[in-house]
């Protein structure tokens, strides 16, 4: 039986889709008429696809169709569903024809409850080394362990949740609260997965900000996200066009509601901006257990139901017969899925699944291949130093360390749970299984570490490595360690906060931590925190203390933390990791409370509106004159630079209409000329301290006009510069950098006026300035 369980999409509008020269090009109607505020309008039906877009995408859908034709309904209704079998997700198959079960397994940041697989450094980590080779490189070798598995379909990269919500309980799977730099390596990442020939999928689409009510419960159904037009371009849906752009063979549908309608049946999200605004060629999956409606999520653009028949199964071959669900979308559902297949050329040689059982008794194949360089070479530039009195960083070739807190040492072992496998320690949650170093999250986003360095090992390591041998004191349980040692050169104290899928953190610091560091502070003159973090956290406690010389955001490191801890304490590697978050001075500074905490409603059908819009993290605080504790882009270095006083910005390089051309066909990621580069602003860089060290510039615009926020990221670069050397960065601006999206005409719209350009070390320290001027 296919029910309705929620509000359909209220029509308020409605959508064209017509053809001229085979384009599809959308247009509103009733613009008069301003959607009611939380509804979403609907778009139907879902644009039916045959790759026009690019010939590989056309070859690909050539031989999807021409299966098709070959397919009986319930084989086309078969794979469109979900069975249970040796994968975190198994599509229907068609022995007749010999198409194979899709394989698809988590996580972003490593491939979940396997064995020898490698824990890379999660996506918040991953984008505060503001490094997009390193991004790419990243994808790139988590593709390698994908296809080495035989994995068809890898459940990430993720830019949902975005991080509106401080708390949030998945930030760390994803990227940034920047949407330009959540975008540029969703980008990358998808770049590296799929050319291994692994099926990337952007999730969780869209506005997945909370985990609180995420999912109906006993309460009533899921929250809703209700979110502006505008933000919904220029923020939430920003760094999935990027992927798209990348080619992202796949989407997932987020859990809640957007606009009151559930987002695996909106239509507006799926028809509308995915598959007509965004041109997008693959296929949309659901969420596990994601799907809410049979023949509203069908008609809505949901192609893919995870992890059983959902709502579908022999329901939509009802559907179909009776005509409620047309023939075209079920084969247009099916062709989007195969064709995929056929895009990532999966048809040839792709290895079959070799998945891990409890019953199976021979060794696995082994995938990490030379993983661990990268993954401590990203541990070690995510890291990110925020305070550094005199020099006390990097260490001095020191014989005498104390090191104190739970996260100092490794956790227990994955195998207790290996696909729930989480450092770190909840105090709210009591979860004292998790007591430990934290280098990943909880939940379907956490990677299985084939062995964990902590901290405590390789700090060791290097104590007993030098000569003669150091000595070390540890505690790591106590909140009020005695004796003091005091003839340690340093005290090293180790936090942690975790977060989870499925719940949100309670706090933004903790007592245990914040007592731990003061208490050692009291008693050591020269206390260098560390701290473990799924996002953000407040350090008021102790940040002052004149005794906490040095603190180190060392984020979720994955499998080598210690070694990439390390390299950044010994000096090996200066740092050169910012905060892809700000650090505030009290919670209450990051807005509402709901940006806080997310919506804490016990309604039946519980409402979260966005209304702060685009104003999150920085913007807010930039636009309300916060002074944050520690602002986004921050971060320290063990070197110096000095930026040239001046931008060179070139003329227009492409064409600067107000709105990219009609009439132009739309392919995946958006309108084309989106991407054109309109401006290119580069700066000189020298390294004017002593030691080889990385420095990330940041690009940062005011784009004219009333309501845009004070200045946004627009470009970054990590440069390597030895000591003295200077070189060049440059930032190339797209049409889309210097647009806003105009909910009028329904497309970006370059403004015309005086554009601010700001390039610095950090959001707030800002070394050069310049201006581009659009005029006509
Ligand atoms: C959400 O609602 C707003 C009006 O509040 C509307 O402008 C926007 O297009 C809607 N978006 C979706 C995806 O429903
Ligand atoms: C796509 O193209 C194939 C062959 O070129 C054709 O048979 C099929 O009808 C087309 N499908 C759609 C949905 O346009
Ligand atoms: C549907 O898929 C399942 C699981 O792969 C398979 O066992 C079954 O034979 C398929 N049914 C048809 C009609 O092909
Ligand atoms: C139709 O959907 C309902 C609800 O999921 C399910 O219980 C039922 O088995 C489905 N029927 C068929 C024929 O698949
Ligand atoms: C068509 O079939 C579906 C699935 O069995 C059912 O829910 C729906 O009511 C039917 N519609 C019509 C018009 O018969
Ligand atoms: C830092 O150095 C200055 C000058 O030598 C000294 O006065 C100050 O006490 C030092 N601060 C700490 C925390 O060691
Ligand atoms: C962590 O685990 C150790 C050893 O099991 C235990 O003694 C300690 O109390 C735990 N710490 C916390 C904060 O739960
Ligand atoms: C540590 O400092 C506290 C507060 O100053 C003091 O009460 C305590 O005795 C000190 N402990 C040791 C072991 O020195
Ligand atoms: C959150 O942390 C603050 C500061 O440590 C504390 O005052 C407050 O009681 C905490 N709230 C909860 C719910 O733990
Ligand atoms: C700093 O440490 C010294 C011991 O080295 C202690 O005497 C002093 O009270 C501490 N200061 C603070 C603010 O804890
Ligand atoms: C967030 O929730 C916690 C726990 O309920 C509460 O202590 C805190 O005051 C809330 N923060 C805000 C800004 O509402
Ligand atoms: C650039 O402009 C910002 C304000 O946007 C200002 O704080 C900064 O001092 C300026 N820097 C230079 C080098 O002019």
């Amino acid at each position: 039986m296919l029910k309705m369980r929620c509000p359909s999409n209220v029509s308020r509008a409605f959508l064209i889709v017509s053809s001229f020269f085979g384009i599809a090009i959308a247009q509103t109607e009733g613009q008069s008429e301003v959607p009611l505020y939380g509804q979403s309008p609907a778009v139907y039906p879902t644009p039916a696809n045959n790759g026009s877009t690019s010939e590989d995408w056309a070859a690909a859908y050539a031989q999807a169709y021409s299966l098709i034709a070959q397919m009986t309904l319930e084989e086309k209704v078969n794979v469109t569903r979900g069975y249970p079998g040796t994968c975190v997700g198994n599509t229907g198959s068609v022995p007749r024809l010999g198409i194979e079960p899709l394989c698809l397994a988590d996580a972003p940041d490593g491939i979940r409850g396997q064995e020898f697989v490698s824990a890379f450094p999660a996506g918040i980590h991953l984008a505060a080394t503001f490094d997009r080779d390193l991004q790419h490189r990243y994808g790139h070798a988590l593709g390698e362990e994908y296809r080495g598995k035989g994995i068809n379909m890898a459940l990430g990269p993720c830019a949902g949740p975005m991080g509106r919500v401080a708390t949030g309980g998945r930030n760390w799977e994803a990227l940034s609260n920047d949407p330009y730099l959540a975008g540029a390596a969703m980008s990358l990442i998808t770049k590296g997965l799929q050319e291994n020939g692994v099926i990337a999928t952007l999730k969780h689409f869209l506005a997945n900000e909370q985990e609180w009510r995420r999912r109906p419960n006993d309460l009533g159904e899921a929250v809703s996200s209700n979110v502006d037009d505008r933000t919904i371009h220029e923020l939430y849906a920003w760094p999935f066009m990027n992927g798209l752009k990348a080619g992202a063979a796949s989407v997932m549908s987020s859990y809640q509601r957007v606009n009151n309608s559930y987002a695996s049946q909106n239509s507006k999200l799926l028809n509308g901006l995915l598959k007509t605004q965004f041109g997008f060629e693959g296929f949309v999956v659901s969420d596990w257990g994601g799907q809410y409606t049979g023949i509203a999520s069908a008609n809505a653009g949901l192609d893919l139901v995870m992890p059983d028949a959902g709502y579908w199964g022999g329901n939509l071959s009802d559907a179909v017969t009776n005509g409620t669900v047309s023939e075209e979308r079920l084969n247009d559902m099916v062709a989007r899925q195969l064709a995929a297949f056929y895009y990532l050329g999966q048809d040839d040689t792709y290895p079959p699944p070799s998945i891990y059982s409890s019953t199976q008794k021979h060794l696995p194949v082994n995938v990490q291949g030379d993983h661990r360089t990268l993954i401590r070479e990203i541990g070690a530039a995510g890291t990110v130093l925020v305070k550094n009195v005199n020099n006390t960083l990097p260490l001095k070739n020191p014989q005498f360390l104390n090191i104190y807190g739970y996260d100092a040492q490794t956790s227990p072992s994955p195998w207790q749970n290996p696909s729930r496998y989480g450092g770190g320690y909840e105090v709210n949650f009591g979860w004292k299984t998790l007591n430990g170093t934290l280098i990943t999250g909880g939940g379907s986003g956490g990677a299985t570490p084939p062995y964990v360095i902590s901290p405590f090992q390789a700090i060791q390591d290097r104590v007993i490595s030098r000569t003669p041998p150091g000595n070390l004191r540890w505690d790591f349980y106590s909140e009020n360690p005695t004796p003091a040692y005091v003839n340690a050169e340093a005290c090293l104290v180790f936090i942690n906060s975790y977060a989870s899928e499925s719940f949100d953190r309670v706090n933004l610091t903790d007592e245990f931590s914040d007592n731990l560091v003061n208490n050692v502070a009291a008693n050591c003159s020269n206390t260098i925190v560390v701290v473990h973090s799924a996002g953000i956290r407040l350090v008021e406690a102790w940040i002052d203390n004149p005794n906490v010389t040095a603190v180190l955001f060392a984020g979720l490191p994955g499998q080598e933390s210690g070694n990439s801890l390390a390299q950044i304490l010994y000096g090996d590697v200066s740092p050169s990791g910012r905060l892809p978050y700000t650090i505030a001075r009290q919670q209450s500074d990051y807005g509402s409370p709901e940006v806080v905490n997310g919506s804490v409603s016990l309604d039946y059908f519980p409402q979260s509106d966005f209304t702060e819009g685009l104003f999150i993290d920085y913007r807010h605080f930039d636009r309300a004159g916060i002074a944050p504790r520690f602002e986004f882009g921050f971060g320290l270095s063990y070197s110096t630079f000095e930026y040239g006083s001046s931008l060179y910005v070139t003329d227009a390089l492409s064409s600067v209409d107000a709105y990219p051309s009609a009439d132009v066909q739309i392919v995946q990621g958006g309108h084309p000329q989106l991407w054109d580069i309109l401006f290119e602003v580069s700066i000189d860089i020298t390294n004017t301290g002593s030691m080889s060290a990385h420095e990330v510039a940041q690009l940062y615009i005011t784009v004219p006009g009333d309501e845009t926020p004070v200045r946004q990221l627009r470009g970054f670069g990590r440069l390597l510069l030895k000591a003295g050397e200077k070189r060049t960065a440059t930032f190339q601006l797209t049409r889309r950098d210097l647009s806003v999206w105009d909910v009028v005409a329904q497309q970006w719209r370059l403004p015309r006026g005086s554009y601010d350009i700001a390039v610095g070390a950090s959001s707030r320290d800002l070394r050069a300035n310049g201006t581009i001027q659009i005029t006509q």
